[in-house]
């Protein structure tokens, strides 16, 4: 793959009503439960971009016939069944994905065969330990690359067993692993999270019949039940959303509205982080459509003040920090991030390379062991890194509305893992931005 660089010109304004992506995390979960279920499955508004796409390759992979997606993000999945999956003829490259692999491991950790899940220098250095640990206490037996890195090679044949276990972290993809490692395993399995996380999971479960009851933080299900078909409409990614919403809120005279945003509230920590903050921010039009909260989204600029952001609102607003760094540094005074220590293993280690970014654009970032200390103040030209994370690359973008000069930023091929044609959308609602390099 060549290089690609974005130089993002200084100023703009936003402006115009956009429609963003539809959501990763559910658009992971359609392809994985509609294949695993009976019947035809049929799906609008599926992200296409590179994670949610290897996620459709592996399940066609396993002798699922899966039509689409076309243009509009239409997708049919013929279900096989929740013992269908046929064993995959090579290794499945899950490339930057981490929903994928973590949620797979689990699905897979069950069934007669043997599968292994890799993925690009990226995801090959992420821990999944968090999953292979409880997994080999369900009876799983999977072998790691050292320190429990991917490749995951998922032995079949596994006689698995409900657990209860309590998570050591907040995350998502652990409880969804298990649960759907619990589907494969006899007798009952409970999760319990230390704090909320995004329910996709246990909401899709549900609409496809498979029953998960949960009693605040804790989810539990039954194995060896089966999943029936259904339709999901995916509403747009809030968490591709939220660049749009802090751009409009630091760009001066600015007036958006973002159309058919989820707004499940296990998500909308940027929402109220921001508001905090002072964002002038109007959900219009909320309705639920297949169980998932919608909304349209209006958001003008405002001055933004610096705050300390409740840890309680960090895991519903995890994947949105970069950005939110950004509004930090854009903000009158100073804004302490705490409690955010899962930001050091996602796609990279997002405390030390957005502080690294920001520093290099003239902000006063410091960088903590669990967040980020940031005095706001003006933003200068530079040259940026995305060390090859989406929202890194995304998240200075934006940064260049408050600029006084051209913010560069390398290594951008990667914004197509969650966002296809962000540049068009981008320079649509008012930014500056081209490809270089
Ligand atoms: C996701 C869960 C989160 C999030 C990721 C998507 C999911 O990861 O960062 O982008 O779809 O379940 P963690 O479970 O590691 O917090």
């Amino acid at each position: 793959m060549s290089q690609i660089d974005y130089c993002v010109k200084p100023g703009g304004k936003l402006s115009g009503t956009f429609r963003v992506p539809g959501d990763k995390s559910i658009s992971h979960r359609s392809i994985m439960f509609g294949s695993i279920a009976d019947g035809t499955t049929h799906v609008t508004g599926f992200l296409q971009g590179e994670d949610s796409l290897n996620t459709l390759r592996a399940f066609r992979a396993m002798g699922v016939e899966i039509d689409g997606p076309n243009e509009q993000g239409e997708v049919t999945i013929h279900g096989v069944g929740i013992d269908g999956l046929k064993s995959p003829a090579t290794s499945i490259d899950l490339g930057n994905s981490g929903t994928s692999i973590r949620l797979m491991s689990g699905l897979l950790a069950g069934q007669a065969f043997d599968v292994e899940l890799s993925g690009d220098r990226s995801l090959s250095k992420r821990p999944m330990k968090r999953v292979t640990d409880p997994l080999a206490l369900m009876g799983a037996n999977i072998d790691t690359a050292e320190e429990g890195k991917p490749p995951l090679k998922v032995n079949g044949g596994s006689k698995m067993q409900g657990i209860d276990y309590t998570m050591p972290m907040a995350s998502a993809q652990v409880k969804s692993c298990i649960l759907l490692a619990g589907m494969y395993a006899s007798g009952k399995t409970c999760v319990t999270e230390p704090a909320t996380t995004r329910d996709h999971t246990e909401r899709m479960l549900n609409a496809f019949g498979y029953k998960v009851e949960t009693t605040g933080n804790r989810m539990c299900l039954e194995g060896g039940g089966r999943l029936t078909a259904c339709d999901i409409d995916v509403p747009s990614d809030i968490s591709s959303a939220a660049f749009f919403l802090v751009g409009a809120s630091i760009a001066q005279n600015s007036d958006i509205t973002l159309q058919h945003v989820g707004i499940n509230p296990t998500r909308t920590g940027v929402i109220d982080i921001l508001k905090l903050m002072g964002a002038n921010i109007e959900l219009q039009n909320e309705r639920l459509v297949g169980g998932e909260p919608v909304a349209d989204i209006r958001v003008r600029s405002a001055q933004l003040k610096g705050i300390n952001v409740p840890e309680e609102l960090v895991p519903l607003a995890i994947d949105e920090f970069p950005v939110l760094f950004v509004a930090a540094a854009c903000a009158d005074g100073q804004t302490v991030i705490t409690g955010a220590e899962e930001l050091r293993v996602k796609e990279s280690d997002r405390i030390q390379v957005m502080a690294d970014g920001l520093r290099a654009i003239g902000v006063d970032a410091t960088p903590t062991e669990d967040g980020m200390i940031i005095n706001g103040g003006s933003i200068q030209g530079g040259k940026v890194h995305s060390r090859d994370d989406h929202r890194i690359a995304m998240a200075f973008t934006m940064a260049a509305l408050r600029a006084d000069s051209d913010v560069i930023i390398e290594d951008c091929e990667n914004v197509n893992t969650s966002f296809p044609d962000f540049i068009g959308l981008a320079n649509r609602a008012g930014i500056s931005v081209s490809i270089t390099g």
